[in-house]
């Protein structure tokens, strides 16, 4: 019952989908062609509501357009890349910045920040992504998802903690492109969240960080609330 009804599957990567209580689909940064991955959507649900993107790398924006072209899905993303997709043509787009909060029906997106870039490269163009973030998704019964999207640490991060109090905690411990895990350690004893998703590594051998490093790093209390997903699997 960790989850309280709600449901979370692991495409690898940075790419989550959460099913929630009430049966809404929100596909976070859905590179779901990672080489890692071997999962499909429609292996899992039949419908996906809303497409968030973090920032414009490729390895976030993934596979959005094909996606949300098929589901018809809402995308939520910073105004330049919502823009940018829908010079792709996607149609259902809400653009905003950092700081906002979108409301649809009993669940809320709030776009944070990340410290990080986000350039989004089209063949041998590059387009400014506005700036990177991370998204708290607070659930019908107010469980809030904190995916942080790629980052470093950021002095954002204690009010991040005070205001929003996270319950589950997606974040990047792969190194190099954005935090490892001794930032990540750190990270977490700010946010202390009751559950807590490490996501952004393995996916190359750049980024291939271990877990049970981060483990080793934290406290015993929040040890134990680590959970290791691999690609493929569900939580719930
Ligand atoms: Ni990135
Ligand atoms: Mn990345």
């Amino acid at each position: 019952m960790l989850l309280k009804g709600h449901k979370i599957v692991y495409f690898g990567h940075s790419a989550f989908l959460v099913i929630s209580q009430k049966g809404k689909t929100i596909l976070i940064d859905p590179w779901l062609s990672n080489p890692v991955n071997k999962r499909t959507i429609d292996s899992v649900v039949n419908e996906v509501d809303f497409i968030l993107i973090t920032h414009g790398h490729g390895d976030h924006i993934g596979d959005a357009v094909d996606i949300g072209k098929k589901y018809n899905s809402e995308i939520i993303s910073t105004f330049e890349i919502t823009n940018y997709l829908g010079s792709k043509g996607l149609s259902r787009l809400s653009g905003m910045n950092i700081g906002g909060t979108l409301r649809r029906e009993e669940i809320s997106f709030t776009m944070v920040e990340a410290s990080h870039s986000s350039t989004i490269y089209d063949g041998d163009k590059a387009i400014p992504g506005g700036n990177p973030c991370g998204f708290i998704i607070t659930l019908e019964d107010g469980l809030k998802i904190y995916h942080m999207g790629d980052t470093g640490l950021f002095g954002g991060l204690n009010y991040i903690a005070e205001l929003y109090k996270p319950d589950v905690v997606m974040i990047p411990i792969g190194g190099h492109y954005t935090m490892g895990v001794v930032e990540a350690s750190y990270a977490l004893k700010i946010l202390n969240p009751s559950i807590i998703i490490p996501m952004h590594y393995k996916t190359f051998p750049v980024i291939d960080a271990d877990p049970e490093k981060l483990k080793e790093l934290l406290p015993s209390e929040l040890k134990e609330r680590v959970k290791v997903l691999k690609p493929g699997d569900l939580l719930e």
